[in-house]
């Protein structure tokens, strides 16, 4: 497996992302350590486009909150809790967020003064219950086209379909 990801800067955004699709899922089933699979995505992701944070966050039953794991950028809150912010709406609506300006959102957590607009796509294990969400900020706002929404949610369906098999200790 190459080391780098094939990414053409010169294709619009849009199109980088779906070009990422099939690289990212050879990725993933060469490989069963979640934290390793959600680590490389959030590398190749954060690569392939200019979004200010990129990364994962997993939800901790035990504690019934989000534990942050595997990121690109700024160093982010470590957990977030029920009712508050983008990334729980999504956890608990089980339903992709899209923020085009997160200060009209009620309740949202501000981990960056720079992050203007976001992402917040959930990620459901075998028993069809959300196990993680995929949370991307953009310091500019309304930077997620429904283009790239989908092209998002398509790598997360991926991911949806190997999640059972993962493990969490190396
Ligand atoms: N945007 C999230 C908080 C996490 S960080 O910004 C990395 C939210 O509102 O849930």
């Amino acid at each position: 497996m190459s080391h780098q990801l094939p990414i053409d800067m010169s294709l619009p955004r849009e199109e980088r992302l779906n070009s990422l699709r099939e690289p990212l899922r050879a990725l993933l089933d060469a490989e069963t350590l979640g934290w390793s699979n959600l680590a490389n995505m959030a590398s190749a992701l954060y690569a392939a486009t200019s979004w200010h944070w990129i990364g994962f966050y997993l939800v901790d039953e035990h504690h019934d909150n989000l534990v942050l794991g595997p990121f690109q950028g700024p160093v982010a809150c470590t957990r977030l809790f029920k009712g508050k912010g983008v990334c729980a709406a999504a956890w608990q609506t089980a339903q992709t967020q899209v923020v085009p300006d997160v200060h009209a959102f009620p309740g949202h957590v501000a981990c960056s003064s720079l992050s203007l607009s976001e992402v917040v796509i959930p990620i459901r294990n075998g028993a069809g219950r959300v196990a993680a969400v995929l949370d991307i900020d953009s310091s500019a706002l309304n930077d997620f086209g429904p283009g790239e929404v989908r092209a998002l949610e398509a790598m997360i369906e991926d991911v949806e379909r190997v999640w059972p098999s993962w493990t969490w200790g190396a």
